[in-house]
């Protein structure tokens, strides 16, 4: 057993990502894996358990559902690293919640991301490293933020993995537009955004596509950061198999999977989902670990 000096990297298996946490810990020469104990109250409320820490942090938890239990294990073992006497604590969370209110949309909300920073500054956090964030605009809240991509990993493995045919990239909405570029890149492929619009009362998504043309008889990625409950990617997929395109794939950063969104996504005609491990899901095939892990070493 290590020595639990200063120099050593405690990677703290956050309760939601024990797995990611392991792989992480496993290429990082410094690293000791630190397991937490996860127990619940009758009532719900958690408590997390961990051996003493010194030096420096590495809290790995993702924040899927539930979303909010999943943060508050963030505050708890944040607070508990703190208490312990950590030099400096780093919230790995590949998938963050609440991202998507990074602003005020709608008279009487209020931007629940700036709260999610004040909350991880006040038990402790010294720096945020996300994946693929929804909006890096949620970002600006807290003080050392960096966001990783998973994209260069899932082209890679969408180029060596499946037998294409000359496929177009596709963003189901113009804010995934440099994602999807990135993604064609790698690939040699053309890009295209739909047009999505969301009604932010009822939540309604409508979709619509310029010109289809050229890629009549191609097959098409739709490439988004998240999949939730699916709406967004079988709409898309609706309408790329309407103006002729053969097999159409959904790879994502974050497969949530809400409810029954695997099965809309095949109902819609999509071949195959791959996404990373942010998620444990079926479809992770693409392992996010050597993207973090090379990161925390290249800080300091
Ligand atoms: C929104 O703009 C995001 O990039 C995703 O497209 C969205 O969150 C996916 O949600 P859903 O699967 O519920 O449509």
């Amino acid at each position: 057993m290590r020595d639990n000096s200063q120099s050593t990297i405690n990677v703290i298996a956050g309760p939601s990502s024990p797995d990611l946490a392991g792989r992480i810990s496993r290429q990082i020469p410094a690293a000791e894996l630190v397991p937490v104990e996860l127990r619940f109250f009758c009532d719900g409320e958690s408590k997390v358990r961990f051996r003493k820490v010194r030096g420096r942090c590495v809290i790995v938890q993702s924040t899927f559902p539930p979303v909010d239990t999943h943060l508050m294990h963030i505050f708890m073992m944040a607070k508990k690293c703190f208490a312990d006497g950590a030099t400096d604590i780093t919230a790995v969370i590949p998938y963050l919640a609440y991202a998507r209110q990074d602003r005020v949309f709608l008279d009487g909300e209020l931007p629940s991301a700036e709260l999610i920073a004040d909350l991880l500054n006040a038990s402790g956090v010294t720096s945020l490293v996300t994946v693929d964030i929804h909006s890096e605009l949620a970002l600006q809240y807290v003080s050392h933020a960096q966001n990783l991509s998973a994209i260069p990993k899932l082209a890679e493995y969408a180029q060596s993995n499946l037998a294409l045919r000359n496929p177009v990239i596709v963003s189901p909405d113009s804010g995934g537009l440099s994602r999807a570029k990135m993604f064609a890149n790698i690939l040699g492929s053309k890009v295209l955004a739909l047009d999505k619009t969301r009604d932010r009362e009822s939540g309604e998504i409508k979709m619509d596509v310029k010109s289809m043309n050229e890629f009549q008889g191609n097959d098409a990625i739709l490439v988004d950061d998240i999949i939730s409950s699916g709406a967004s990617i079988s709409k898309a997929a609706e309408i790329l198999k309407a103006n002729g395109c053969r097999d159409v794939y959904a790879i994502c950063t974050h497969y949530l999977a809400i409810g029954s969104a695997t099965q809309k996504l095949r109902d819609a005609g999509i071949t195959d989902i791959i996404s990373t491990n942010s998620v444990p899901n079926e479809y992770a095939k693409v392992d996010l670990s050597t993207v973090i892990s090379d990161s925390l070493q290249s800080q300091k």
